[in-house]
């Protein structure tokens, strides 16, 4: 698939999905996260995907926010559809992906950048990234989920600092926050994630789906994030994955996963 502002790579049951607009700062217009949500859809689709990792292109910026450009004549409703798209096709959707995503924030991430990273199932980190939510400087507030997700990653105190004075982190900051897993350079960064994505790739991917569901749970005010758990466990006694992660554990061998 050939897209205009993004770029896809498949590599060893890893794709890589790079945001391509550098002299935008890789800022998210409206066919940019069309193009995400095509992208994230079919990695998740391909059987060869194992894990997802998300990045920008240059060497500045992750993303440097939705594109500005695009939404400042908006009026309420607009404002409105805007955010209700945006979370619809690209952030709720990547949070609840089955395949595992990895976001390689390798410069400025604002705004739905780090909104985009924080949807994500976890981040990674190159030591230039710079991360904050800069939307009240603006006059408008984080509309891609960054009011919730901020919170569930660094605790309301931190989030609400970061959203009230619209400042950046820098990455060891968002690293003592729990925002990043990890901190690289910025060469090492892609390695980094790699090499994490080939030890998620050896696991069950049928296990690892309902893991990423089980978890997410725990973040839904109507459902029980328990029976969810108990409900996935269940499921996963019926699946090929178990009878060989079991089987393989009791002949003292490999596991070879079929992924169903
Ligand atoms: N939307 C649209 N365009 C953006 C953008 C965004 N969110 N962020 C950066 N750009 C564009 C700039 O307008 C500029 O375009 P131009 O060269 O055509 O003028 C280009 O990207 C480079 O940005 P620039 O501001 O010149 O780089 P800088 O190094 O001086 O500053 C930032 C970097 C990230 C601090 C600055 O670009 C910035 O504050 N961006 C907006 C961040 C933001 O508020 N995001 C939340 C949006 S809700």
């Amino acid at each position: 698939m050939v897209y205009n502002n993004i770029f896809t790579q498949e590599n060893n049951g890893i794709t890589t999905i790079t945001i391509n607009r550098p002299k935008k700062l890789n800022a998210l217009n409206k066919e940019t996260i069309s193009e995400l949500h095509d992208a994230f859809k079919s990695a998740d689709q391909d059987k060869t995907t194992k894990v997802i990792v998300v990045t920008g292109s240059g060497e500045k910026a992750f993303i440097a926010g939705a594109d500005i450009s695009e939404f400042a004549h908006f009026n309420v409703d607009e404002g409105t559809e805007l955010a209700a798209k945006g979370q619809e096709l690209l952030f709720d959707f990547v949070q609840n992906l089955s395949t595992p995503v990895i976001a390689a924030v390798n410069g400025f991430a604002l705004g739905g950048g780090l909104e985009l990273a924080m949807a994500c199932h976890f981040r990674v980190a190159s030591d230039n990234a710079k991360m904050g939510l800069p939307e009240v400087s603006l006059g408008v507030i984080p509309g891609y989920g960054g009011t919730q997700r901020l919170p569930q990653l660094v605790g309301k105190g931190r989030a609400m600092e970061m959203i009230m004075t619209a400042g950046m982190i820098d990455a060891n900051q968002a690293l003592s926050f729990g925002l990043v897993n990890h901190v690289t350079s910025q060469e090492d960064l892609l390695d980094l994630c790699y090499k994490i994505a080939a030890k998620i790739s050896r696991n069950s991917s049928v296990a690892i789906r309902s893991a990423i569901q089980a978890v997410n749970a725990n973040y839904m005010s109507h459902v029980n994030g328990f029976n969810v758990e108990i409900q996935e466990f269940g499921n996963c006694f019926g699946t090929d994955d178990f009878a060989e992660g079991t089987t393989a554990f009791l002949e003292k061998r490999k596991a070879e996963f079929p992924g169903e």
